[in-house]
């Protein structure tokens, strides 16, 4: 059975609205009842179809919650819940609105931009975009600091949940080095709404916990994590969405005449792509993960290493690239499994040790499209509008079923979808 496009834009528009809070969306009722960073920003690509202003609206509460510093917490605690763990109380940063103490993927700059270009309503376009760029680049400039402290041009995320790929086998060796003890008894949460086959372990959860534990130790001070953080990884996935993020607002700044953050943005944007180039390897046919602490490059390819086609990486890497999704795409039905199939960890049903997520799939098939790959690309899109026909909107997907996985009803699952309908899919 196939869904005509006017009647999956109109299932996603229910999604999106159901979990409408009026200044911010939840990713899903129940599983996720606060505002996520980038859940947050790519929603707004979503809602721009319907009302623009809404969509400035999204992206303005996130930053309502800037931390002085410059950094954009991962969670912003809106309204009480306690349906969530770890909820304020753990977190305990201190903030006048409660938000987590880490960040996560910079997708802002580019979601800004793709805003303002496709916008009817011109003058409020400019009205809202002025007021955004400053806090987008001290958010920039805050990760070059506080995540790149010797200058390589690579920043380091010091909790998995930083990157979005909260459970990726890309972390397993790094955070063996992460004790357990003294983690505080805790009650799980996300397994009373998800399937726990589909969610993280215990052993990893408690090390997630710790981490949290041992930054609210050191009072969330910025300036002293990084190097007192026994995880420190730096994931080509999460610096290309800042590359992409720079380079964008870099253009946006100049159409803008606000040179100074222009030419910010442009220089790190250059420094990050040079950089990334270190991440290649040659064998996998795709970018890898460096642990920070050991130097070494982390072997195992998963989508962190696809998907730095998004940032403007040069076309030889792109095509590799698209190679490497053809090969994977001989062991599943669906693209892209956020781990390689051939793995013997892979796991089709573990949130990110396996499934396809919609996200992922939005900021791979952008990139393959801008560097002609288009083949590829559309191959990416007809899987993520078959998967929505088969198994509703779901958090994720196995690749190799289509099984919907995680939470259900889920907001930027819907907004992709509005995404490439908008772009022609059908
Ligand atoms: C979770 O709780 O699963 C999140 O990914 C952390 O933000």
């Amino acid at each position: 059975m196939t869904l005509a496009p006017a009647e999956l834009r109109s299932l996603a528009l229910d999604v999106l609205k159901e979990n409408d809070q009026g200044t911010y969306t939840v990713p899903t009722k129940g599983l996720y009842p606060f505002q996520w960073n980038w859940d947050s920003c790519l929603t707004a690509l979503g809602q721009s179809h319907y009302d623009e202003a809404r969509a400035w609206t999204e992206i303005e509460t996130l930053f309502e919650h800037q931390w002085p510093d410059g950094m954009v917490p991962h969670i912003v605690f809106h309204v009480y819940s306690d349906g969530y763990f770890p909820g304020p109380d753990v977190w305990a940063t201190g903030r006048p609105t409660a938000t987590s103490g880490i960040t996560q993927p910079p997708v802002a700059g580019f979601a800004v931009k793709r805003l303002y270009d496709r916008a009817k309503d011109r003058a409020l376009a400019t009205e809202r975009v002025r007021k955004l760029l400053p806090k987008i680049d001290a958010w920039h400039r805050w990760f070059y600091e506080m995540r790149d402290p010797h200058g390589e041009g690579l920043v380091a995320i010091l909790h998995p949940w930083e990157s979005g790929r909260d459970n990726s086998i890309d972390w397993d060796e790094a955070f063996e080095r992460v004790p357990t003890d003294g983690v505080e008894p805790y009650t799980r949460r996300d397994t009373q709404h998800a399937d726990p086959a589909h969610r993280p372990t215990k052993e990893q959860y408690d090390r997630y916990l710790w981490l949290v534990q041992h930054f609210r130790s050191l009072g969330w001070d910025n300036s002293k994590l990084h190097d007192a953080s026994p995880f420190q990884v730096i994931d080509p996935g999460f610096n290309a969405i800042l590359i992409r993020s720079c380079a964008d607002l870099a253009v946006l700044a100049h159409e803008l005449d606000e040179m100074d953050i222009a030419n910010a943005n442009r220089a790190r944007a250059e420094d990050g792509l040079a950089a990334l180039e270190t991440l290649w390897s040659d064998e996998d046919g795709q970018y890898l993960c460096r642990d920070r602490i050991t130097g070494a490059l982390i072997q195992n390819a998963s989508i962190g290493g696809i998907l730095p086609v998004f940032a403007p990486v040069p076309s030889e890497r792109a095509y590799e690239i698209a190679r490497t999704i053809e090969r994977w795409a001989t062991d599943v039905r669906y693209l892209v499994p956020s781990e390689n199939p051939h793995d013997p960890r892979f796991e089709a049903k573990r949130y990110w040790r396996g499934p396809a997520w919609l996200v992922m799939n939005y900021m791979i098939a952008d990139g393959l499209n801008a560097s002609g790959e288009g083949t590829v690309a559309s191959q990416i899109i007809r899987s993520s509008l078959d998967l929505i026909t088969q198994s509703g909107f779901a958090e994720y997907y196995d690749p190799i079923s289509g099984d919907p996985c995680g939470g259900g009803r889920f907001t930027w699952t819907a907004a992709m979808v509005i995404e490439f309908l908008d772009q022609g899919a059908s």
